[in-house]
């Protein structure tokens, strides 16, 4: 029986009255990964932050090979052999991949001088053990999101760390990189490595989990060995109920060409000449691999920054899309992917941050109307499950996937001619995603025209009309609902196209 690395033991822990754990146990042995799933809400991120000393338990022990910590923080759980990839990269953004590897190395020995050469090739050999062609000398602002998470894992390792705690690790990572992360995963968990690992894509669980432990509403509801429990059972498990995981594609009437974009070309952001529409009633899927321009191409369309040269017309109608503001005046709506930067405003509240693009329907001769706001806010909330104690409540004090949907939300009540969903179920618990997919599939039938930015391939070819491919800032190639086959995506993703 291998060694025990770390136990929690009956941990409980409550936000302003809200249980966000209840008397939760939980192990993690050498050379294994012990999966935590649950819905949104469910307790996932604050056990993840009690076991890394980010937040303190109001009961329960934990203890780290056999020791029973007390006054736990971050810098002890670090020097105890513990590194967190969370959600979000903590990088710094102003220094190079290999200087913020290299801060992690031995951080202890202050005094000596430290050799940057000698670190920086460490941090470039690092880098290449985990397989991704990352130049070490780049500024991390540069990286992509997957890109910082790779780094994340690169400085874990760097730090000797035993235990790796990661918390949606591959939610920004496509199909190839994450073959590649679990593979990496694998040869730590042969070197004696402990893993905690927080996903919502239940399919990687039995690729990569030995047991899973499934939290619901702040408490455990099973610990199972991963090799004895099926897909459907977890999220029965985790939902307590039975749901329906096979997206629904409606058949739509399509109506006129509600977006048009002729020849769009950014050179700030590398997006080249792209021709595309998308009619009221479609949902166009924007496929490739991470990097290939698809935010990018979304970010441009929506004026964050404004194309140098091609063509935009809103039904028909040629427009000049500047900045945000345009955008939106013009019926454009963008739910961006990274819903920190752009997404939700965390000091405000879940009602604040639903009405505030859409001022105009919650205020009253310029006075902001509450029971217009309130009615506004609660009724998304329920359509989309939002798990918040109140609407009042700051968005920052909901769980990652519940702010996703509070982003959702402020654009739904806009009601845009046009919307860009990025990543639209990324960090999505299986039961709201189906949930999200039918609404998509609502607006679609109410006219809207969708483009649908997705990294998972069964979402991009169940849910859209056509699926335009990315490769490169340009289109590789535009498939029919007939045409697109995981094959003839990845192909084009890949820029093997008829031309080369
Ligand atoms: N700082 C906070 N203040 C108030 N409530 C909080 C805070 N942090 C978490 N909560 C609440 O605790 C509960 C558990 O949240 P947690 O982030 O652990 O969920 P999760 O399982 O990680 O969900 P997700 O899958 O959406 O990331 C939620 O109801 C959340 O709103
Ligand atoms: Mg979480």
């Amino acid at each position: 029986m291998s060694r025990t690395l770390l136990k929690a033991d009956s941990i409980t822990k409550s936000f302003a009255g809200v249980h966000a754990l209840n008397n939760v146990s939980f192990d993690l042995r050498e050379s294994e990964v012990h999966a935590l799933v649950g819905e949104n809400g469910a307790g996932k991120s604050t056990l993840v932050k009690i076991m890394t000393g980010a937040a303190q338990a109001d009961a329960g022990t934990l203890a780290i090979s056999d020791r029973i910590v007390t006054h736990y923080d971050p810098g002890m759980a670090r020097s105890l052999g513990i590194a967190a990839i969370y959600q979000q990269p903590s990088l710094f953004p102003h220094l190079s991949v290999a200087e913020n590897i290299a801060l992690a190395l031995e951080g202890r020995s202050v005094w000596r001088k430290i050799d940057w050469r000698d670190r920086s090739r460490q941090a470039a050999h690092l880098i290449e053990r985990i397989g991704v062609a990352i130049d070490p000398e780049r500024l991390v602002a540069t990286l992509t999101m997957p890109e910082q998470q790779i780094v994340e894992i690169a400085k874990a390792i760097g730090a000797n760390a035993k235990i790796l705690i990661m918390d949606e690790p591959t939610a920004t990572l496509s199909e190839r990189e994450i073959d590649r992360f679990f593979n990496l995963i694998g040869v730590l968990r042969d070197q004696g490595m402990g893993t905690v690992y927080i996903s919502h894509r239940l399919e990687e669980i039995s690729v990569i989990a030995d047991r899973v432990t499934v939290l619901k509403d702040g408490k455990t509801v099973a610990l199972r060995n991963v090799a004895e429990v099926n897909r459907e059972e977890l999220i029965r498990l985790m939902a307590g109920r039975e749901v329906n995981t096979v997206f629904p594609k409606r058949p739509v009437r399509l109506g006129k060409t509600a977006l048009e974009v002729r020849g769009l070309s950014n050179h700030a952001n590398g997006i080249r000449e792209i021709s595309l529409s998308v009619r009221c009633g479609e949902i166009l899927g924007l496929a490739g691999l991470v990097g290939s321009g698809r935010t990018q191409f979304a970010e441009t369309v929506f004026g964050l920054s404004p194309a140098d040269s091609g063509e935009i017309l809103v039904h028909g109608r040629p427009v000049r899309i500047t900045s945000p503001a345009k955008a939106i005046e013009s019926g454009i709506g963008y739910v961006p992917e990274d819903r920190r930067r752009h997404g939700v405003i965390l000091q405000m509240s879940i009602a604040a941050n639903i009405s505030l693009a859409n001022l105009k329907a919650v205020s009253r001769w310029a006075l902001l109307d509450g029971q217009k706001e309130r009615e506004l806010a609660q009724g998304y909330v329920n359509e989309l499950r939002i798990k918040a104690p109140s609407i009042y409540g700051t968005a920052g004090s909901l769980s990652g996937g519940n702010q996703q949907k509070v982003a959702l939300a402020r654009w739904l009540a806009i009601g845009p001619s046009v919307l860009i969903l990025d990543e639209p179920t990324q960090g999505i618990d299986v039961g709201s995603k189906s949930e999200i997919h039918d609404l998509m599939a609502d607006l679609a039938e109410r006219g809207l025209a969708i483009i649908m930015i997705s990294s998972e391939l069964l979402e991009i070819l169940s849910m859209s009309d056509r699926i335009a491919v990315m490769h490169d800032g340009s289109i590789s190639g535009i498939l029919s609902r007939q045409e697109a086959t995981q094959e003839n995506l990845l192909a084009l993703a890949l820029g093997r196209d008829r031309c080369n």
